[in-house]
């Protein structure tokens, strides 16, 4: 990066020069770190609409081209060509394993995949009725309590440690929720398997019965993990560096930015899909809901479409449309009705004024419910499988993050428009 360019602000008449950094690709940005030190005041930008909160090499969105690359590959070729655990490795560690690699990384991998004991009791102490984000959330906190031989996060080997751990326990984890709101016994993980198939073993075999992985379905399901790897500094991952940033624990800090995924507006939308469609319920009713989605009065809006980055479509929306094909072809459900009602909703968003004027689009979440729900995941599970997905994008912002010389705990300032300075009246004057 180098500052040849610089903005100059014009405050109360006073001109300020700020220096520009530039980026590998994509916008500039204007350096305001000395802005209070030279004006005495704060810039103002909620929501982060025009803030680069970071400096980051691993994931590039560009909104307006529909690109998505993951330390300068397009996702395209990494979902056709890689499977999810070449693609942790390449975002953890900058560049895609060679296949010697590869075999040492599955297995440091699969050395980790069984849980503590005492952390399989834990589940007990839910309501099977729990929503498993809640689960989820609460357990892979918990893992804070369980590794004290890593605790230096100055130490690269003890981050590498703790993304070993997360990356092998997440699927565990995850599926024991599942098993849990069901009533059925945990299933312990084969690490015979792929990371995908190993997740479907875990969550459809049973003591009493095999789960013979369909290699279609667990390649759909690694499609899946690969495509919501990572999306540079999204809600869930700028809350991860915002709680790494303390020096916090990292599983503590990767179960803050699951709480934060699990919101309707981020990684909650997949299953918001699905109740949508089943509301819409029929063709014949998508009118009706389109009206509703552009009534200002109304605050119903179309779960899957729009994205605060992607403006003309979302590169892994497409993907994730092509992998819905195939596992519907594969299951024989070509004709379901819900997928035939998603096509056909897709197709009067997409010719409607309203949705094209604003750039709102299907998102990757508009599919990926459907593929889930072939795949025999119920709806409330669609957020924990995104939560695994997401896993690595989140260890790996920490991780960058912790190795910043220049580190800072994030301490964002505030526009006050509470009342100033005032008196406390006794309390029988008031
Ligand atoms: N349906 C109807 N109207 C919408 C929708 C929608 N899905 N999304 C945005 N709009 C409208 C807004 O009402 C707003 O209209 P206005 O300009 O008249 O006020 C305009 O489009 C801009 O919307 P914002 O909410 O300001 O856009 P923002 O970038 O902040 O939000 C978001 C993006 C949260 C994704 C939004 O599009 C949305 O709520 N979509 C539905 C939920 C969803 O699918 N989320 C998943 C995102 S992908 C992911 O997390 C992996």
């Amino acid at each position: 990066m180098s500052n040849e360019r610089a903005a100059n602000i014009t405050v109360d008449g006073k001109s300020v020069e700020f220096p520009v950094l530039r980026g590998a690709v994509g916008p500039d940005v204007i350096d305001i770190r000395s802005l209070y030190a030279k004006t005495g005041m704060f810039t103002f930008d909620p929501g982060f609409l025009s803030t680069a909160a970071c400096r980051s090499a691993i994931t590039f969105v560009d909104g307006k081209a529909g690109t998505l690359l993951y330390r300068g590959y397009p996702i395209e070729q990494l979902a056709y060509q890689c499977d999810y655990l070449e693609v942790c490795y390449l975002i953890l560690k900058g560049e895609l394993p060679n296949a010697t690699q590869k075999q040492a990384w599955i297995k440091e991998i699969s050395d980790h995949t069984m849980v503590h004991e005492q952390l399989s009791r834990l589940f007990t102490g839910f309501r099977r009725d729990a929503h498993p984000m809640a689960v989820l959330v609460g357990v892979v906190g918990a893992l804070s309590a369980f590794y004290h031989d890593a605790m230096d996060f100055s130490d690269q080997a003890h981050r590498d440690q703790s993304a070993d751990r997360l990356l092998a326990k997440i699927p565990s984890i995850v599926a024991m929720a599942y098993k849990y709101s069901v009533g059925l016994p945990f299933v312990r993980a084969r690490n015979d398997l792929d990371y995908a198939a190993n997740f479907l073993h875990m969550m459809f075999a049973t003591p009493c019965e095999e789960y013979v992985p369909n290699p279609v379905l667990a390649r759909a399901l690694d499609r899946i993990l690969i495509v919501h790897a990572d999306h540079e500094q999204g809600a869930s991952t700028s809350t991860v560096r915002l709680a790494g940033s303390s020096g916090a624990n990292p599983f503590a800090c990767i179960a803050s930015g699951m709480a934060c995924l699990w919101g309707p507006a981020h990684g909650g939308a997949s299953e918001a899909v699905l109740n949508m469609l089943e509301e819409i319920r029929d063709a014949s009713r998508i009118g009706k809901y389109l009206a509703r989605a552009k009534d200002k009065n109304d605050s119903f809006r179309l779960e899957g479409f729009g994205h605060r980055v992607y403006k003309s479509f979302d590169p892994r929306g497409k993907i994730m449309r092509e992998t819905c094909h195939e596992v519907l072809n594969e299951l024989g459900l070509h004709d379901d009705p819900l997928f035939k009602l998603a096509l056909d909703l897709e197709r009067i968003a997409l010719e409607d004024d309203f949705f094209v004027s604003k750039g709102l689009y299907p998102n990757v979440d508009f599919y990926s419910g459907i593929v889930k729900r072939a795949l025999g995941i119920p709806n409330e599970m669609f957020t924990a499988i995104f939560a695994m997905a997401r896993t690595v994008g989140w260890i790996a912002h920490w991780n960058e993050m912790i190795g910043e010389a220049d580190q800072k705990i994030g301490r964002p300032r505030q526009l006050f428009v509470g009342s100033p300075r005032r008196d406390v009246v006794p309390r029988d004057k008031r």
